[in-house]
């Protein structure tokens, strides 16, 4: 057994298999892996990802993970990928993850998300490999009674994207529950940022639906303003609170809940990956008019339906039980998405 970065004895140590490895937080985390000294099995279908994030994956670590394009709806894809080299672990991050267009097609969500799942577990079962961190979002709480929220908080989904992710939950928590299985639920908090290389980073195809992305591509020229939905929230400035999140934070949040699978033994648990800080969106666009150095055009207007007015973690759990913290701030959050936007801004497929 190795010791990690995380001082604890290193309990798997083979080759992961991260689904969705090509994706924003997927590539994030394979870099972090392979800098880990893991080997790496990425399978996706590149339906939300270029296979250039694998060079550009290649090129920060040195390392080149192997990559199967491969639907985790395909279990003949899948038996042959297990077939092919011994898996200790699976990160399983390959999902569909657009709120509105899960309105659109929620059969099309519930196929990919819940079906994708289910198929990898089986998988799984047929060969022998239990261990298991799976990629949930603070969504499963909706709209939480009170802030900050811990893992405890009832949990309700607002939408079919949030019943997907509830669904994954119990589906994993009714697996474990039959014994053997040791299973890590992380409840990703509002993810930003980029590897500070500017190599990878999020490549969101069409409009961005998220905050940042958005501010970003207002800050590039290629979207005029950003319009701020509801300056009259009960919030310090009026406008909502969210718990943003540096991806490698995130990244490396996935290394220690993987160093810990064995270590707590047989079971699923969940755990909110957030830092513990509300930030509001106009602190967000001051942050990120720092990071591009001139002003980003944005405008109060009306709140949008639905949108909570302020949500952030209790992230005391991960910290004490997989020995994790999130170390950076917004203004490298910001900054470090810039580089990434700044350097492709057509995303990979520039
Ligand atoms: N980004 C966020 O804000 C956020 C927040 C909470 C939870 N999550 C969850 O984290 C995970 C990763 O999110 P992300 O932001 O990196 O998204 P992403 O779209 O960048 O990455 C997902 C990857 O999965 C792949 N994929 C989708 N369907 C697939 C399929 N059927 N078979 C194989 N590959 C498939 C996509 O091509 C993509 O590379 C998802 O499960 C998402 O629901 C994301």
């Amino acid at each position: 057994m190795n010791a990690t970065r995380h001082g604890y004895a290193r309990s798997v140590a083979g080759q992961i298999l991260v689904t969705g490895g090509t994706g924003y937080i997927g590539s994030h985390t394979v870099v972090a892996l392979l800098e880990d000294g893991h080997d790496v099995v990425i399978v996706d279908d590149l339906s939300n990802s270029s296979e250039r994030a694998v060079d550009a994956i290649t090129s920060i670590t040195g390392r080149r993970p192997v990559f199967v394009r491969a639907d985790v709806c395909d279990a003949e894809r899948l038996d042959a990928v297990f077939a092919a080299g011994p898996v200790d672990a699976v990160l399983h991050f390959a999902a569909r993850k657009s709120v509105a267009e899960s309105v659109r097609d929620p059969d099309g969500y519930e196929r990919v998300n819940v079906g994708g799942l289910r198929t990898l577990v089986d998988t799984m079962q047929r060969h022998d490999v239990h261990r298991l961190v799976f990629s949930s979002s603070c969504t499963v709480y909706g709209e939480p009674d009170h802030v900050p929220v811990d893992e405890d908080a009832p949990l309700r989904a607002v939408n079919p994207y949030g019943e997907t992710k509830l669904a994954g939950e119990r589906l994993l928590g009714d697996v474990a529950a039959g014994g053997g299985w040791s299973v890590v639920l992380l409840r990703y908090f509002n993810p930003i940022g980029a590897h500070p290389s500017g190599a990878i980073g999020e490549d969101p195809h069409g409009i961005p639906d998220n905050l940042v992305p958005y501010v970003m591509q207002v800050a590039a020229g290629r979207l005029a303003h950003l319009s701020v939905y509801g300056g009259d929230y009960p919030t310090r400035d009026g406008t909502c609170i969210r718990d943003y999140l540096h991806v490698v934070d995130l990244a490396e949040g996935h290394l220690a809940a993987l160093d810990a699978l064995d270590r707590l033994g047989p079971g699923c648990r969940a755990f909110n990956l957030g830092t513990g800080v509300g930030t509001t969106v106009l602190e967000v666009v001051a942050a990120a008019e720092r990071a591009v150095g001139h002003p980003i055009p944005h405008r109060v207007v009306g709140r949008r339906p639905g949108d909570a007015a302020a949500v952030w973690a209790d992230p005391a759990r991960a910290e004490a039980e997989l020995g994790w913290r999130a170390r950076r701030d917004i203004d490298t959050m910001c900054a470090d998405h810039w580089r990434w936007q700044s350097s492709h801004p057509e995303g990979f497929t520039g």
